[in-house]
Parts: C-alpha cells; sequence; structure tokens
C-alpha cells in the first residue's frame, strides 16, 4: 500500500474513532444535562415564589398563551397540601434595550393577582447598565414582590411619571420590564375564570388533574392524592 492510501486509511479511522469517543460522551452526559436542566428549571420556580411558598411543593405544568410571545407557552402552577399556592407565567418583553427579556412572573392564584416574585431568565441587555434586572447583579427585579394591578397605582417607572424606580443610566431597560409584568397582570386577570379550567399535568402524578377543584377558591385544580 502506497503512503498517501495508507495515511488517508489512517486518518479515517482516526475521524471513527473520535466520533465513536463524541458519540459515546453525548450518550452518556445527555440524562446527566437534561436532569441538570430539569434541576435548573425548578430552582428557578422556587425561587420565584420563594418569598410566598417554601418547598416541600408540587409543581404542575400548564399551556399558556401570550403574556408576550407569540407561541403558546409552558407556565407552572405550584402548590401545597393539595392547595393551589401560586401560578408562574412566562412573560415576554419585547422592548429591551438589546432586544428581548424573558421574565418568570409568580402571581397568587387570586381573581385580584399579588406579585409573589419576578425574575429575568434571559435577556441581552448591557453589562452594568440594563443588567441590573439580574438578581445576581440587583436589587431592583424585587421592587415588584407583594405589587397588585392597584398598588402601586402607577405602573411606569419614575422618569415617565410612574411609581418605578429606573436603574442608574437605564430607563429603556426597567421600562420594558415593568410595562410587560402589568400586562402579564391585566392579561391574568382577564383569563383567571379560564385559566382555573385549564388541564394541568402535574409533575409527580404525570396525569391532568385540572379537573379537579383545589381547596383554594378560585384555583386551578391541586395534584390528585
Ligand atoms: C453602549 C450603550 C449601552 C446602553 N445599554 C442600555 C441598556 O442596557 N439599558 C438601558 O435602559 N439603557 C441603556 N443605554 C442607555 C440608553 O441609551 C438611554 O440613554 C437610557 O436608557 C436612558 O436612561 P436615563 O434617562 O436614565 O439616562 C445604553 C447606552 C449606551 C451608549
Amino acid at each position: 500500500m502506497n503512503n498517501p492510501v495508507r495515511a488517508l486509511l489512517g486518518l479515517s479511522g482516526f475521524a471513527l474513532v473520535c466520533a465513536g469517543l463524541l458519540g459515546g460522551i453525548d450518550y452518556m452526559t445527555r440524562e446527566r444535562i437534561a436532569e441538570n436542566i430539569e434541576q435548573a428549571r425548578k430552582l428557578k420556580l422556587l425561587e420565584v415564589v420563594g418569598a410566598v411558598v417554601a418547598p416541600p411543593v408540587e409543581i404542575g405544568e400548564l399551556t399558556l398563551e401570550g403574556f408576550g410571545y407569540a407561541e403558546p407557552r409552558t407556565g407552572h402552577v405550584i402548590a401545597q397540601d393539595g392547595a393551589v399556592r401560586a401560578y408562574v407565567l412566562p412573560v415576554r418583553a419585547p422592548d429591551g434595550y438589546s432586544g428581548a427579556i424573558d421574565l418568570l412572573v409568580a402571581v397568587s392564584p387570586d381573581a385580584e393577582p399579588v406579585v409573589f416574585g419576578v425574575r429575568t431568565v434571559q435577556h441581552r441587555e448591557t453589562p452594568g447598565l440594563g443588567d441590573g434586572i439580574e438578581r445576581a447583579k440587583s436589587d431592583w427585579i424585587l421592587s415588584f414582590d407583594g405589587a397588585t394591578l392597584e398598588q402601586p397605582a402607577d405602573w411606569r417607572v419614575r422618569r415617565d411619571g410612574g411609581d418605578f424606580d429606573q436603574l442608574t443610566g437605564a430607563t429603556i431597560t426597567p421600562r420594558a420590564v415593568v410595562s410587560a409584568v402589568h400586562r402579564a397582570l391585566l392579561q391574568y386577570r382577564r383569563q383567571h375564570g379560564e385559566l382555573q379550567g385549564r388541564p394541568v399535568l402535574w409533575e409527580d402524578a404525570g396525569e391532568d388533574a385540572g379537573k379537579d377543584t383545589g381547596d383554594n377558591a378560585g384555583a386551578a385544580g391541586a395534584p390528585r392524592r
């Protein structure tokens, strides 16, 4: 066999071994990565309701339309001792300084919702300016805790005459977040009656428990026991 052919065979063999190794690593780590993503998702959900509901909790999924997204998204229902305690809404602010900002907004299951917490899950705002909407960077996102549609009276940033502080040197980002959370609350209140009848897929039960009536009046069905 001449040298070029031998080199080609050698290279092909090497490429095959590498592909096999990569495939093997991918196979071995896929489950672990999925578990980590799931764990991170749960931690974020627990964090956003953390001021009001402490573990252990039951987590259910439901499909939500709107809330700033063009496509339906998965929202969450948090229950404890068989009663629904919170909804966690996926909310998008389309008009950040650098594009869309994705948020989680936790609200009480009441017809007049109380905000339990808001967290930023994804954004491209400028480090040192707009990224103050991250909990890790500042306390600003905590300004929503306990808010309702009536209190504060004016859901705008102070620069626009409202009751929410802006960030130093950055008004566009907080303006986008405040108005997205406000719109989400208005949508939630409008749909409240209909939302409670929606099917919920409870994590542990793995079944549709949406037809049950929870202990919490006006809330979606709590998990079956
Ligand atoms: C490079 C650069 C990046 C900026 N990034 C942001 C940002 O992420 N969020 C934001 O609200 N404003 C950002 N700004 C500032 C806005 O252009 C605007 O001036 C500001 O939001 C207005 O806020 P102020 O009225 O408090 O000054 C940035 C400005 C520059 C020059």
